[in-house]
């Protein structure tokens, strides 16, 4: 996405209408963005990070006009909860530009007097359709039952003396500067529709209204008002100080990296936006990327369904990291994807909760454990060690990459690949049987390397999740700021450091689930075999369960329940978390360790909110309950049969 020799990197975001708080589709957006400006500034590069609000226009005019306020202080209210909103996220902008501005508005009439000058804009007179919500002109031929082809709603008849860009001149020019440039618009498939756009015929565009007062006036003509989109996209200019005194920032950030969109405004990216560039002499941004839009259960986000999702409410209820790494990971970059609440619980639950933050826990609880005073020195690396390295600096490179090529949800896929393969180290290195041993070095070593790991996902996650990075790194007692170039290091944390012990970075979400049995019977629930006493199976039908034994890595008893246990069980390939009613009958300590025998292809189920993936086999004669295990160790995801 960037050009790499270049030092500098300079990332926007679409300026937002202030006609509305802001819902989860701009925050999307924008925290997308923020990953890639923390990113590239971890790397090193002199970013600029450009957001801002859109507030001239049709649409803002007669909402204050409806609301009986003055544009101006209806816009202003609303531009507040932009910015409270991108505080709470988290979101490092560097500069927050309104159109509003005085040096906006300047810079918008020297540009409109400039392109006159040159010929390229001229007066006549517009008769057409306007989309009012969408704040765009189209003609009768790309309208179909009165409604937007954008939007879908209602457009008007708009009749009026107009100034006019010649756009049509510039339709070949765009079509060659595609083919030469192959990253301008990305994705692919928007270049397509764009060439598709154009190949259909570009008319001369309308760039100024009289039945529009709320906008900046043309400047030698101020009965009309600049068009709102000519006026917004020369935002990502006026915020470089481009022709005035000060426009150092035009000189060392221009042209912008990435103009980052919704896929509904890339039109007004990749062909308006750049044919004003063309016809002003001034250079193209290298990528204009137009993601896809987040929906709803499958559902476009509108007021009159009432399903906009408020990204406030999220952050109150789940913290912003958690909306961040769901927005990042969650969604193919660039597709329509789906937001629902049971997908970002499910998340936090799996990814954040079990795998993440189980891994620093568990390890700081050993840390407290087994050397509660000094770490002693550590043993040497051995092949377990250095299978990790490999693995983590191979997934720091991907990571990079897949950031690079502007599919953060695969970089994310990546980094979660480490720290799971970091759960798997812990487990088979097991360094409860170290403990057992006295084996202290190695048993140093182990959580030493688990840190290590943590230390180089920190570093990553700085992009991405800055709160928790910063939590991790405090745990690993390391200051927030790091660089990306340590991700890229093997045992660069301190020897004699343990990881500190401190609150789970994220409490797993209890849900209410509709299957689950209902609490008393829950609370009598026996450890049965899968198979009913008096009825007799066929043997194809026993062959269906599939019986494996597994080692216990982790229990600990659920919150709240004196008789569940969770434990993390190893399968060899997998590990799986199971919840069962054994506490009474065995402590978690005296399980670790312990190899049993499960059910591994029951439906999974929930109990007391927590995922059961497997079914652990039980004798129980009424005062003693034994849980079954092999006579002799057997490898861990062994089948019984
Ligand atoms: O278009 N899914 O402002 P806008 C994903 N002022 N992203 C979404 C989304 C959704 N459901 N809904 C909105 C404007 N967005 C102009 C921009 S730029 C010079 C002027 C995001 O308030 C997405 O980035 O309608 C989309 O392009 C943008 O918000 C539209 O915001
Ligand atoms: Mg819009």
């Amino acid at each position: 996405m960037a050009n790499q020799d270049k030092n500098t990197y300079y990332i926007t975001t679409p300026i937002y209408y202030p006609s509305d708080k802001l819902h989860i589709g701009h925050a999307y957006t924008t925290t997308v963005a923020d990953a890639f400006a923390r990113f590239n500034r971890l790397r090193g590069k002199d970013v600029f990070f450009l957001t801002g609000s859109d507030e001239h226009g049709q649409k803002i005019q007669r909402i204050a006009e409806s609301k009986g306020v003055s544009p101006k202080e209806y816009v202003d209210g609303i531009v507040k909860t932009f910015q409270a909103l991108w505080k709470r996220l988290n979101i490092s902008y560097d500069d927050f530009i309104r159109t509003t501005d005085e040096n906006h508005q300047e810079l918008v009439q020297k540009i409109f007097k400039t392109l006159y000058d040159k010929g390229e804009i001229y007066k006549s007179s517009y008769k057409g359709l306007y989309c009012t919500p969408c704040e765009a002109f189209w003609l009768e031929r790309q309208i179909e039952d009165g409604k937007c082809p954008d939007c879908g709603r209602p457009v008007e008849e708009v009749e009026e003396e107009s100034y006019f860009f010649r756009l049509s001149n510039y339709g070949q020019k765009l079509l060659d500067y595609y083919k030469a440039h192959p990253t301008f618009i990305q994705p692919q498939s928007r270049l397509h529709e764009m060439e598709a756009f154009i190949n259909s015929g570009l008319e001369d565009l309308c760039v100024s209204r009289t039945a529009v007062a709320w906008g900046i006036p043309v400047p030698f003509d101020s009965k009309h008002s600049i068009y709102v989109w000519f006026d917004a996209v020369v935002n990502y200019l006026s915020a470089l100080g481009y022709l005035t005194g000060e426009d150092a920032k035009y000189r060392k950030y221009w042209p912008a990296d990435v103009h980052l969109v919704g896929k509904e405004i890339i039109r007004f990216h990749t062909v308006i936006w750049p044919a004003m560039l063309l016809a002003l002499d001034i250079p193209l941004p290298e990528t204009v990327f137009g993601h896809g839009w987040l929906v709803i259960e499958g559902e476009k986000m509108s007021k009159s369904k009432g399903n906009v999702v408020d990204p406030n409410l999220l952050i109150d209820e789940f913290g912003a990291d958690a909306i961040r790494y769901f927005l990042l990971r969650e969604i193919t970059f660039g597709s329509d994807g789906n937001f629902s609440r049971d997908a970002l619980i499910r998340r936090i639950n799996s990814d954040l909760a079990n795998d993440l933050g189980n891994l620093l826990h568990r390890t700081s609880s050993m840390y407290e454990k087994y050397f509660p005073e000094n770490v002693p020195s550590l043993g040497i690396e051995e092949e377990p060690e250095k299978e990790l390295s490999k693995f983590a600096k191979e997934v720091v490179a991907k990571f990079e990459a897949k950031i690079d090529s502007i599919e953060p949800h695969v970089a994310l896929e990546e980094l979660w690949s480490l720290v799971r393969r970091c759960n798997k180290y812990l487990d088979s290195t097991a360094p409860w049987t170290l403990a057992k041993n006295k084996d202290y070095p190695r048993l140093a070593r182990v959580l030493y390397t688990v840190g290590e790991t943590l230390r180089i996902i920190s570093v990553a996650l700085a992009a991405i999740m800055p709160e928790t990075s910063a939590k991790i790194r405090e745990q690993l007692s390391l200051p927030a700021e790091c660089k990306w170039e340590e991700a890229y290091i093997w045992n660069q944390w301190e020897e004699d450091k343990r990881i500190l012990k401190a609150d789970p970075l994220f409490p797993r979400i209890e849900v209410e689930d509709k299957e689950e049995p209902p609490k008393k019977k829950q609370n009598e629930e026996k450890v049965e075999a899968p198979v009913a006493k008096e009825e007799q199976v066929s043997f194809d039908d026993f062959l269906k369960v599939h019986l494996k034994v597994a080692t216990v890595v982790f229990a600990e008893k659920v919150e709240g329940s004196n008789k569940l246990l969770r434990i993390e069980a190893d399968l060899g390939l997998e590990k799986r978390q199971i919840v069962a009613g054994i506490g009474k009958a065995y402590t978690p300590e005296e399980l670790v360790g312990k190899q049993i025998a499960v059910v591994t292809n029951l439906k999974p189920r929930k109990i007391m909110g927590l995922d059961s993936e497997a079914m652990i086999l039980a004798a129980e004669d009424g005062k003693t309950l034994s849980v079954l295990n092999p006579e002799k160790p057997v490898k861990a995801g062994s089948s019984i049969g």
